[in-house]
């Protein structure tokens, strides 16, 4: 499967996320500003895709720093650029540790995280898809998915989506609701792009009609991804992601995580330790650059909320499904 972050060369090349579903482009990436930049515009986006870029940034930063001090340095703000997954950060931290003994080493680590992403994801799909096929009785599935869990969201496959994948190639899937993921629209640009390239029946939906569409009976499963898993079980994902595990809880049906272990941090005790990332006021109050609020309106805009672990049924993990 085409992976949507690679090293060429001397330079991380990432699928360019802001650009889909109109254009497929890549960037290529030599230093740590653009690095930053990318992951701040989304462009580069998704837990573990953010993990792996962590740690191909700091092989780019180990090859170009002029010495030890400066390369920590550009590093804790490239793990600093986005705060809530986990995996930037213990991607950057990981690589980190190698420094001492050369860009080649940091660099075959990074290159060992990207090799092995694929595979974490099909394990955890695989295991996500039998928990699906046990908890629900009908036939064909329909499942409800949020923000971007794909490919492009990882190096290859997937979690959430992968699962979504994982039931359909066995022909389980009947339809899968996507909702959009206002404000940057994760679910209507990329989800769907992935669900329409794998040739899986879907609809898209305003985040808004999720919750409905489940308290009305339409959906089997709800299927999503994690930025981080704290001790207690506690997930952060995707601004609108509390309000689909209240109504799954409400109609008595699975809620289910799909994240690698890498994303399950025991150091952080619970949920309200998350620090959650606020994005600018410009994504809420306009609209393909154009103004859609009263001008000087105040924003509220959380890029992630905190789902209670009372209300996941699962949180399933290459290695194991913690319930
Ligand atoms: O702001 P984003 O697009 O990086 O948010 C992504 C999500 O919330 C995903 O659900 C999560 O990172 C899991 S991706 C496998």
């Amino acid at each position: 499967m085409d992976r949507s972050i690679t090293w060429d060369d001397g330079a991380i090349v990432a699928v360019d996320q802001r650009a889909l579903p109109h254009a497929y482009r890549t960037l290529r990436i030599t230093g740590t500003g653009q690095l930053i930049e990318a992951i701040q515009e989304l462009a580069i986006r998704g837990a573990p895709a953010l993990g792996v870029a962590g740690a191909l940034g700091v092989a780019l930063i180990a090859r170009t720093a002029p010495d030890h001090r400066t390369a920590t340095e550009e590093a804790e703000r490239l793990a600093g650029a986005r705060p809530t997954a986990v995996n930037l950060a213990r991607g950057v931290h990981g690589a980190l540790g190698l420094l001492g003994r050369g860009p080649d080493a940091v660099l075959a680590h990074a290159l060992d995280l990207l090799a092995d992403d694929e595979r974490i994801n099909r394990e955890a799909s695989a295991r996500a898809a039998d928990l699906v096929l046990r908890l629900c009785e009908r036939r064909p599935l329909r499942l409800l998915t949020h923000c971007n869990t794909g490919r492009l969201a990882t190096v290859a496959w997937g979690t959430a989506l992968g699962t979504i994948r994982t039931l359909a190639e066995a022909g389980h899937v009947g339809e899968v609701l996507a909702g959009e993921t206002r404000p940057l629209l994760q679910g209507a640009r990329l989800t769907t792009w992935e669900l329409a390239e794998a040739g899986i029946p879907y609809r898209l939906c305003a985040d808004s009609a999720g919750p409905f569409a489940i308290g009305s009976g339409l959906v089997d499963c709800v299927l999503v991804g994690a930025d981080r898993v704290a001790a207690n079980g506690d997930v952060a994902n995707k601004i609108g992601t509390y309000a689909l595990a209240v109504a799954a809880a409400r109609q008595r049906i699975p809620f289910i995580v799909v994240a690698p272990e890498s994303t399950v941090d025991e150091s952080t005790p619970d949920g309200a330790r998350i620090v959650i990332e606020e994005r600018g006021a410009d994504e809420v109050t306009s609209f393909g650059g154009r103004s859609t609020a009263t001008p000087g309106s105040a924003v509220y805009n959380p890029a992630f909320d905190v789902t209670p672990a009372d209300l996941v049924t699962a949180v399933v993990t290459e290695t194991r499904v913690l319930s």
